[in-house]
């Protein structure tokens, strides 16, 4: 039958009418009206490699008949497949049989047991003892770096690790290896794993051959605290699902959102659970270094305020936040400013960054913002000064995959380091200005912008059909610009350089030292170690995101939610130089006492006398408290009419 254009297949499968696009396999569109086939090769991501032969199916009738592998095999007109079919099902319990010859019976120390799709396939599918009683094949494992553990006898061969790493991800230090049944996924040589995205082959691996070596024999997937999140590493707004236990962030693996970073994240992201545990964490209020109760802390930083308006002026007070604080906290700045009649408000410290994002919400709306999303499916690439592996690394492999299906990938010389470039996953060509790329020629242009002085070239490049991504500074950068615009606000370079500023309230940033030269106060609400809180004369601790419920606005102008995943506290392990947990019995966990940076703002504001029962996300934020952590988030323009 020959296929037109728009053509959709009908078949039946187990009895139920389903019609899918042309070119679906019939295990996605058995998955379509929820019939789950069991599958290792396949992923939605990677598509098919027909290596691993368990999604057997009969084909009762149609133009395809007998026994066939769902993924290999295009939906068409006509197929009446059974999955239930004795005959599918005996080729589907043979090859779990097969696979667990070799396979190890080491769940109970694997880390991967209970979050296992091997585990999962061989209980589902019978094969509860075995009947091989030879020799298993075992392998020599490698050294891949400190965050991946390496076990080739788990191995099952279905070539997903290898799929990702060197098609999917640019990777070239990482590969399959051998023949027939010696095949053996690693490097030449023991090593670290070189690609920014290696933390994937976690996730992908339908087994337990790569596991995370940083929560190795820690805990089981049903121990951990888990809760949908969003990655505070960049600006990009990549979904996760971080894993804690005993007040320990543990693990971070990635969470599928199609609109942003597809069924991945990059190492940075998943990695970089350390600062959440740093024992160097504020944990306490503290005036003038003596820990204290939060009345006492905030009763006292109320009074120095007053005695500091008293000889300065509080016009000589500055307000600092960051692109690094939630939403939640960050609306709540302006009527904290409004309340102790503050002199600045600022949202951002640098110039740089304040331009930058101020470029974004200038030049984007939803019909020019590009998702990681439009990146994949653009047709012609132009890096504007960006260094992606740095600023925004999932935004590479997004480039990567347009790059792959045949998009031309620009590259304007400039300031940004050569360094910068090496490691790309993609080829490119290097011109020296925006208006020599021809970007009217392409159907799906998308121009990307990191920091520095190429973004200033991007506006006459601005033609109906382009998009536009920027790489910003922080988690909510795009946020805080908007705030900043709405409510005049300033940077503390330009409040500094005016020499008003002799006082400092820093919310959950990172301020140089040269910008805190003839500051005689400061007070700082934060959660990291940073050089301002050892500096600070009061510090009021506050929670890390994943300690939390919050929102974040993203690259593109996508609102995301993300949820508390544990409660703040003293990780266990951290408590004692033993190891060992109190041997009292208290109501609140040590090192309890942070709390939201929305929530000691509010408490400030409060004792101000100038408003009751503050609540964040009021006015024209209110929608963002509905929005689902769960959901693909949303962009601001479908909500904020007023916002360009
Ligand atoms: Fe079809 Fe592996 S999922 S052969």
């Amino acid at each position: 039958m020959s296929l037109q254009k728009g053509f959709m297949p009908k078949l039946i499968i187990d009895n139920i009418a389903v019609e899918v696009a042309e070119g679906v396999t019939v295990l996605e569109a058995a998955q379509s009206v929820g019939i789950h086939i069991p599958h290792f090769c396949w992923h939605p991501a990677l598509g098919k490699a027909g290596a691993c032969r368990v999604c057997a199916v009969k084909m009762v009738d149609g133009p395809v008949k007998g026994i066939q592998m769902s993924c290999m095999l295009p939906a068409q007109d006509g197929m009446v497949v059974s999955t239930t079919d004795q005959e599918a099902m005996a080729m589907r319990r043979q090859v779990i049989e097969w696979l667990m010859i070799n396979h190890p019976h080491d769940c109970p120390v694997c880390d991967e047991g209970g979050e296992c799709q091997l585990q999962d396939y061989t209980i589902a599918g019978g094969h509860g003892l075995r009947s091989y009683t030879g020799k298993k094949r075992t392998h020599i494992n490698q050294y891949l770096g400190p965050h991946i553990e390496h076990e080739m006898n788990r191995c099952i061969q279905c070539y997903r690790c290898v799929r990702f790493y060197q098609e999917f991800a640019g990777g070239t230090d990482f590969g399959v290896m051998g023949s027939a049944g010696r095949i053996y996924y690693g490097r030449v040589e023991g090593g670290q794993l070189e690609s920014p995205f290696s933390g994937n082959l976690v996730d992908i691996c339908p087994t337990g051959v790569f596991t995370d070596k940083t929560a190795r024999f820690r805990a089981r997937y049903w121990d951990y605290d888990m809760a949908p999140s969003v990655c505070p590493h960049c600006s990009l707004g990549c979904n996760t699902v971080p894993a804690a236990r005993y007040r320990e962030l543990l693990k971070i693996v990635a969470r599928r959102n199609d609109a942003v970073n597809g069924w991945f994240i990059c190492d940075k992201g998943r990695f970089t659970n350390s600062v959440v545990n740093d024992p160097a964490r504020p944990r306490y209020p503290l005036v003038d270094g003596r820990k204290v109760g939060w009345d006492e802390a905030l009763d006292n930083l109320l009074l120095r305020i007053r005695e500091f308006g008293a000889v300065h002026g509080p016009e000589s007070l500055a307000i600092v936040g960051s692109s690094r604080l939630a939403m939640e906290a960050a609306t709540l700045l302006y009527r904290l400013f409004a309340g102790i009649a503050a002199g600045s408000l600022c949202y951002f410290t640098l110039e740089e960054e304040a331009d930058q994002a101020r470029a974004a919400i200038t030049h984007l709306n939803d019909a020019t913002s590009a998702s990681m999303g439009d990146v994949q499916e653009a047709d012609l690439i132009a890096l504007v000064d960006c260094d992606l592996l740095q600023d925004g690394p999932m935004m590479a492999l997004a480039v990567r995959q347009a790059w792959r299906k045949g998009a031309k990938i620009f590259l304007v010389e400039n300031d940004v380091a050569p360094e910068a470039q090496k490691g790309l996953p993609f080829e490119w060509q290097s011109v020296s200005l925006l208006s020599d790329i021809p970007i009217r020629e392409a159907r799906k242009p998308v121009i990307i912008c990191g920091r520095g002085k190429g973004m200033q070239d991007v506006a006459p490049a601005l033609t109906s059909g382009v998009k536009l991504a920027y790489l910003l500074g922080g988690p909510n950068a795009f946020g805080a610009a908007l705030l900043s615009a709405g409510h005049g606000a300033t940077t503390l370079a330009q409040a500094v350089a005016s020499g008003k500023v002799k006082g400092i309230l820093a919310v959950e940033v990172d301020i140089p030292p040269e910008l805190l030269q003839g500051i005689s106060f400061i007070a700082a609400l934060d959660w990291r170690a940073t050089a301002i809180v050892k500096a600070a004369h009061i510090v009021l601790p506050t929670t890390a995101w994943v300690e939390m419920d919050g929102t974040y606005i993203n690259n593109e102008g996508r609102a995301q939610r993300f949820k508390k995943v544990m409660h703040p506290g003293l990780p266990i392990m951290g408590l004692d130089p033993a190891g060992h947990p109190p041997r009292r019995h208290e109501t609140a966990p040590p090192g309890g006492e942070p709390r939201p940076a929305w929530q000691v703002v509010a408490d400030i504001i409060e004792r101000t006398g100038t408003e009751r029962d503050v609540q964040p996300l009021s006015g024209q934020w209110q929608w963002l408290r509905h929005l689902d952590a769960e959901s693909p988030g949303q962009r601001i323009w479908q909500n904020m009419k007023q916002v360009k």
